[in-house]
Order: structure tokens, then C-alpha cells, then sequence
């Protein structure tokens, strides 16, 4: 008998299959530049036919990146990309029917993982002036609720909690056995994290990416972080082998390379630094800088600037729409400054 999961029928995913080539591609918040090409071609030293045919093993790399993290292999569980970490959450720790509470916007995922499961995702809205009122979020959280999804920072407002904010929500968590979900794609780029509390208490977990400092978007690594009683029902969801042994090298490289890390971190920060500033001179307002992703509202219409970047500059920004009292506006990544320099010299051409 034919069968078809009825919550895909109307599930609307899209997916991205444009030719990028010759884009400057300042949409999907990687890093532009990508990893120095020394860098590259060093790690690429290590491939033999052998780390090609073997399966990828991953025990080396999980004692290396529980180190880094502080913690111990028990507390990790490597996935190929944090959005596979994110859907196994979902399936471990929800049931259908079962209530997700998660701001919006956000990272779409969380929405269509939901809807791909039969959850019931529980949408709590940012303020008009754009900040998160964390009561909203309280008030959402019944003892019906199954996980509350965080993000520190979120995607793509850029918003973050104080540590009184975080605890309060914590400590609601606990009381009424409300899993959370700490999303941290963008760690790195705004340095506070969660991630103690993930590595002490039950049913707290942390994602995070190598896609965007570590600029691996291509190779797809992610990880989530929790107590090993959670990470062990997480681990059952995953593919068998399901990291690839490429990702596993340069991230561990990334990690053990002396001053890499941190060269990363200071490239964006002059980025970051040189496009405010140049947004400000010019009289731009924007907004949410805290990961590798900015909002600017524009000083003429939103998608005619989107249109233009793409058409006559081949740079690929996104609209988003009715961002509070931003209106419409542009969102761009953030990354090194020459890309900075380009994408201005385009906004302030086109932008009249
Ligand atoms: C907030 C957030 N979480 C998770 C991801 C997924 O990243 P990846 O699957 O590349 O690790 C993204 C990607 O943009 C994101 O913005």
C-alpha cells in the first residue's frame, strides 16, 4: 500500500540551488573569504588513498573538540551540521502534538523541523523597537511545554540575553522539565555562552557550527552539547557514520593551529568594526550585529537595492520584510573587510 507521511504533504521547503559563482555571496552568513589557502593546502597534505576509503572515525576529533569546549566526549555527539543536531533534539525530546515555544524570526529550521514531526511550534514575537521581551516567553511556557529553543545569539535579529535574563529561563525550565535548546551557530562572533549549563544540568543542550567563524559551511560539521544521559538519546537518532572525515581534519586543524582561531576572530571583528563605522558616517541605521550578520535599513526600497546588488554588482544580499520599525530592510553577512569595502561602495552607489 502506497503510503505518504502526512506532514510533508505541505511542508514548503526551499532549496537553494542557485549557480553562485561569480557572486559575492553575502546572504547565508558564511564567511566570504573562507580559510586562508595556505591553511587549506596544508591540511590537504594529510589526504591519503586511505582517509579517503576508510569510514571516517571520530574519536580522535571528539577528544579534541570536548577539550576545546571544556568537557569530556560523553558530553558531545558530532553531526553533519548543527541543523542535523537540531532535528534530533527535536525528535528526542518532543512528541507529536507535543509544544515547542521558539521567537520568530529565527532560524527557519525550527519551524520546519516542527511541521515536518507534527509538533506545535509556539511562536513568540519580537517588540515593534525589535528587542526580545523575555516575559512574552515566560508566559508561553506551560506545563504542556515540552522545549524552548533559544538562541544566543539569534538569528537574524541579533539579540542576546543577559545572564539574569538566561537564568530566569533556566531555572522556569527546570522547575516545569521544559527541555532548552541553546542555539550557538554564531558563538565566536559574540563571545558570552551557555554552554556550562549544558555541560552541568539534565535536559539543557547547546548547538553550535563549524559553518561560520570556523568557515566550513561547505564541509557540514556541528555538535551538540549536553549531559551524556541526553547525548546518549540524541546519538540513536544519528546516520551511521554521519561526519565526514574531511570536516573532522580541518576542524581539528582549526582548533589545534596555533593563533588560527583568533586570526579568524580578528579579520570579522575588522569587518565588523570598518562597516559600522561606515554605515554610521553615512547615516545608516542598523541593527543586530552581534553575530556575522547585520540589518540596515535602507534609505530607498529594500528589494529594488536587493535586486540591483545582485543584478549589477553580483553581490547577494536578503530582504527582510516589516522588520519592526525598520520596515523593510537588507540583511547582509559579515566578513572580512575588503568584502565590507565592496559591499558598501555597491550600497552607497546604489542606495540614492
Ligand atoms: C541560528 C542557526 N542555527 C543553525 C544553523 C545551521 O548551520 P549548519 O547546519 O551549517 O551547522 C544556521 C545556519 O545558518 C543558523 O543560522
Amino acid at each position: 500500500m502506497y503510503y505518504l507521511d502526512e506532514n510533508i504533504k505541505d511542508l514548503v521547503r526551499i532549496f537553494d540551488q542557485n549557480e553562485r559563482k561569480e557572486y559575492l555571496r553575502l546572504d547565508l552568513n558564511e564567511n566570504p573569504g573562507g580559510l586562508p589557502k595556505k591553511f587549506i593546502d596544508e591540511t590537504l597534505k594529510n589526504i591519503t588513498p586511505q582517509f579517503i576509503s576508510q569510514y571516517p572515525e571520530t574519536l580522535h576529533f571528539s577528544k579534541i573538540l570536548a577539550e576545546h569546549i571544556g568537557g569530556d566526549i560523553s558530553n558531545i555527539c558530532i553531526t553533519n551540521g548543527s541543523a542535523e543536531a537540531i532535528r534530533y533534539v527535536i525528535q528526542a525530546f518532543t512528541s507529536v502534538n507535543g509544544r515547542i515555544v521558539g521567537v520568530v524570526p529565527s532560524y527557519f529550521m525550527f519551524q520546519v523541523y516542527s511541521e515536518m514531526y507534527g509538533r506545535n511550534f509556539i511562536q513568540v514575537p519580537y517588540n515593534e523597537d525589535l528587542t526580545m521581551d523575555i516575559n512574552n516567553i515566560i508566559k508561553e511556557l506551560t506545563d504542556e511545554t515540552q522545549l524552548l529553543i533559544l538562541l544566543n545569539p539569534n538569528n537574524p535579529m541579533g539579540n542576546v540575553y543577559s545572564d539574569e535574563e538566561f537564568e530566569l529561563l533556566f531555572k522556569i525550565c527546570q522547575d516545569k522539565q521544559i527541555t532548552l535548546l541553546i542555539d550557538e551557530a554564531y558563538h565566536y562572533f559574540y563571545p558570552k555562552t551557555f554552554i556550562n549549563y549544558a555541560l552541568n544540568n539534565r535536559r539543557v543542550l547547546v548547538t553550535r557550527t563549524f559553518s561560520k567563524l570556523f568557515s566550513m559551511a561547505g564541509c557540514r560539521l556541528g555538535y551538540v552539547c549536553g549531559n551524556p544521559e541526553d547525548i546518549k538519546y540524541v546519538q540513536k537518532f544519528c546516520t551511521p557514520h554521519n561526519t565526514n572525515a574531511f570536516a573532522m581534519l580541518f576542524a581539528e586543524r582549526i582548533l589545534t593551529t596555533p593563533g588560527m582561531l583568533n586570526s579568524l576572530i580578528e579579520k570579522f571583528y575588522e569587518g565588523r568594526k570598518y562597516l559600522i563605522s561606515t554605515l554610521d558616517e553615512n547615516g545608516y541605521r542598523h541593527k543586530g550585529e552581534a553575530g556575522n550578520f547585520i540589518f540596515i535599513e535602507p534609505k530607498t526600497n529594500a528589494q529594488d537595492i536587493v535586486d540591483k546588488m545582485k543584478n549589477k554588482k553580483k553581490i547577494l544580499i536578503k530582504k527582510y520584510q516589516s522588520v519592526g520599525d525598520f520596515g523593510d530592510c537588507l540583511r547582509v553577512s559579515i566578513g572580512e573587510k575588503q568584502y565590507m569595502q565592496t559591499f558598501i561602495d555597491a550600497l552607497l552607489d546604489l542606495d540614492k
